[in-house]
């Protein structure tokens, strides 16, 4: 059987990671594309002499030319630029729409059947601009953020309790944004409410930490935002893909009446394998949690609006 294929455009601090991990999963040969000369190459030669130390059989290509691409399964884009500190994610929406337009477009060209996700910010936005430059249908775009995010709910909750991270499960809807909905009812340790183990004032102040995750990174790294667990969380999106894997894990997915809503990418939970969002997994929500969805969505059309007066 042949290997699979992974394309990552942006050999960046993100794209540059989500490379390293899929290739040390072996997930798959990995392309990486940059318009930068020289790095992709760099990055990508040295990732491919880690092979024997790691005992793995994928092939890193670093690129300018998006021949080298073809008939990849996924498409994994990162390219543009990142948040600086004082920034908000909306802030590099003018700048990324058409880098991301423009790679989308390329990319979907040599790779027809392939699933794209989408890491670029303000990131419910660029997955719209992807989907509509790709010309590929809904369900073979997506967006990465609700992995990262309940990643982030996840790892502070295992640290305040003191339990396994592998046993936290959370779930976070709406946009990657000021306005996620992190759905604490929906949050088990080991099977157990959160609400044994933790009281609803500190849940709170967690809850506000995860909204404000990627800020806090930003703010400590001061030249750019979070790479590494952005990168591990994309890379696990595409695990699912590429080996059928169907988790159900938060993405941002196109609605056709779920949730109330249609014609917009936002973070919701769903099906994931090798056709992309296989479904998109409906809850009833409270009136409480309905009126911050609502807020979340009304956030990303208005992002919408400006994508569509830009392409
Ligand atoms: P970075 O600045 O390290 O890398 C971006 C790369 O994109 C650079 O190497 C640049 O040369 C490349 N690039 C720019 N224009 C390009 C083009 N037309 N074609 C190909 N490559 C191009 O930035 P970093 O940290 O990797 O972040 C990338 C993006 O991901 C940012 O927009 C950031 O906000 C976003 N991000 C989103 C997250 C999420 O949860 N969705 C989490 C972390 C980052
Ligand atoms: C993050 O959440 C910057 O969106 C990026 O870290």
């Amino acid at each position: 059987m042949a290997r699979k294929k992974i394309t990552v455009i942006g050999a960046g601090n993100v794209g540059a990671s989500v490379a390293a991990y899929a290739s040390a999963q072996e997930l798959g040969d990995v392309v990486l594309v940059d318009i930068l000369e020289g790095i992709p190459q760099g990055k990508g030669l040295d990732m491919f002499e880690t092979t024997p130390v790691l005992g793995i059989d994928t092939h890193v290509l670093g690129t300018n030319d998006y021949a080298a691409t073809a008939k990849s399964d996924v498409i994994v884009v990162t390219a543009g630029i990142a948040r600086k500190p004082g920034m908000s994610r909306d802030d590099l929406l003018s700048t990324n729409v058409k880098i991301v337009a423009d790679v989308s477009a390329k990319a979907a060209q040599f790779s027809p059947d392939a699933v794209m996700i989408v890491i670029s910010n303000p990131l419910d936005a660029m997955v719209y601009t992807a989907w509509k430059k790709s010309g590929f249908k809904p369900q073979r775009v997506m967006g990465m953020a609700g992995v990262l995010d309940t990643a982030r709910f996840r790892s502070f909750l295992a640290e305040e309790i003191g339990v396994s991270v592998e046993d936290i499960h959370a779930l976070v809807l709406g946009g990657h944004g000021d306005t996620m909905v992190p759905l604490t009812r929906y949050c088990f340790v080991g099977g157990v409410p959160v609400t044994a183990f933790v009281s609803p004032e500190r849940l709170e102040e967690i809850v506000q930490r995860t909204r404000q995750g990627g800020a806090e990174i930003v703010g400590l790294l001061k030249t750019g935002s979070a790479f590494y667990a952005p990168a591990a969380s994309a890379v696990q999106m595409a695990k699912s893909i590429l080996l059928d894997k169907k988790r159900l894990l938060p993405v941002a997915a196109y609605l056709s009446g779920e949730f109330g809503e249609s014609g917009l990418f936002v973070g919701v939970p769903a099906i994931i394998g090798a056709a992309g969002i296989e479904k998109v997994v409906q809850l009833d929500l409270t009136a409480e949690e309905q009126v911050a969805f609502g807020k979340s969505v009304a956030a990303v059309r208005s992002l919408m609006q400006e994508v569509d007066a830009l392409l």
